[in-house]
């Protein structure tokens, strides 16, 4: 093990990766209306493909996943055509991409939504805080209706027809966003899941969706080795609290490891010991993800902490990120300020080298 490094090649079940190295799923908020990705993403896309897996920006399964500004969705013909030519894009320039299943739930505003229905979630709690619209600034996020239990397996199958869709538009498989708190983390999490039925309560049943939804992507795909999940335990973010998030997160493991999944994504937030306690309970790949340098990403890699490192800001500003890693050559700093804004500002002009 421990010659590995960022540079390593690797092999998720299914094709070879050309290094360690996963471009992190980000909102870049440039999709054009309707939830279509936009034409730029293409050379976006394809500047980064040299990332051993791409993993896109968060992707609503159906539009009633949708809650931010400019963000896509892969439910419409129209959507999956626009998705098609990424990845054509990215496989012309050797790379692998994986789309991310982002279905927010309770964290949204009606402003950036094509469709005429409220936000759903486990229960009816809002979230506190705000979120950006065009139409009037920051807004509070809206108030979400909680779905009936007959109403889950129709989000579940909005799911598994998004990765039929997904696998149409070429990609090499697809994400279950579980991290952030978003829907499946929102199951997950005692201070959102407040149900008292079959999918909340016990941790056996707050993990239920997420369980029941890769099963369901899985089937439609025809296999789990094309279906990898990213978590983030204990994040705070987007209002996220859990009573025993390390016993909840113990237990969703656990249950999903023998699935045969591509790979578990972990996101480490405020818990430093996250890797270390979920890395032996996952039977297949992992990849870890959360403000990893160079150094500390070859460090876990030749440890046997992790089998891939997940970077994020890094490849906003540095399209080529694997090769200025191999020639330690000088990193350009992010630039918040453009992450969500339109145009190719920020987006696509930064240089390779
Ligand atoms: C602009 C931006 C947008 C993001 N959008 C998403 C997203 O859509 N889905 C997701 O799972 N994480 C998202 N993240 C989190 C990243 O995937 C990653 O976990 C985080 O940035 C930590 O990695 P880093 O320190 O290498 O940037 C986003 C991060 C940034 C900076």
């Amino acid at each position: 093990m421990a010659d590995i490094n960022l540079l390593s090649p690797g092999r998720i079940d299914g094709f070879d990766t050309r290094n360690r190295i996963f471009m992190a799923p980000m909102t870049r908020s440039r999709a054009l209306a309707g939830g279509v990705p936009s034409p730029l993403a293409v050379d976006y896309y394809a500047q980064r493909a040299s990332a051993g897996l791409i993993i896109t920006e968060g992707v609503a399964p159906a539009a009633g996943g949708l809650g931010y500004a400019r963000t896509p969705a892969i439910d419409t013909p129209e959507q999956v055509a626009a998705w098609k030519k990424i990845t054509d894009a990215v496989h012309a320039n050797g790379g692998r991409i994986f789309a991310q299943f982002m279905h927010v739930g309770r964290i949204g505003h009606a402003a950036n939504r094509y469709v005429d229905e409220p936000l759903v979630a486990p229960s009816a709690i809002r979230a506190a805080g705000q979120m950006w619209t065009d139409a009037s600034g920051m807004q509070d996020n809206d108030m979400p209706r909680a779905l009936e239990i007959h109403e889950i397996p129709g989000v579940i199958a909005q799911y598994a027809q998004a990765t039929k869709n997904a696998l149409t538009a070429g990609f090499d498989g697809v994400e279950l966003h579980s991290a952030s708190g978003y829907l499946p983390m929102q199951f997950l999490s005692t201070g959102t899941n407040k149900r008292t039925d079959a999918y909340g309560g016990s941790v056996t049943n707050r993990i239920r969706f997420v369980v029941e939804t890769l099963e369901a992507m899985a089937a439609a795909a025809g296999t789990a080795s094309k279906i990898g999940i990213k978590i983030s335990p204990a994040m705070p973010f987007n209002d996220c609290q859990d009573d025993d998030p390390m016993d909840t997160y113990t237990h969703l493991v656990k249950a999903i490891s023998p699935m045969g999944l591509a790979y578990l994504h972990v996101l480490r937030t405020v818990i430093p010991t996250t890797f270390e306690v979920l890395r032996p309970l996952f039977a297949g790949p992992f990849a870890a993800g959360g403000a990893f340098t160079k150094e500390s990403g070859d460090a876990a890699l030749a440890s046997g902490a992790a089998d891939y490192i997940v970077f994020g800001k890094l490849f906003t500003s540095n399209p080529d990120l694997p090769t200025r890693f191999a020639k330690t050559a000088p990193l350009v700093s992010p630039d918040p300020a453009t992450f969500y804004t339109p145009g190719e500002k920020g987006y696509t002009d930064f240089p390779s080298l």
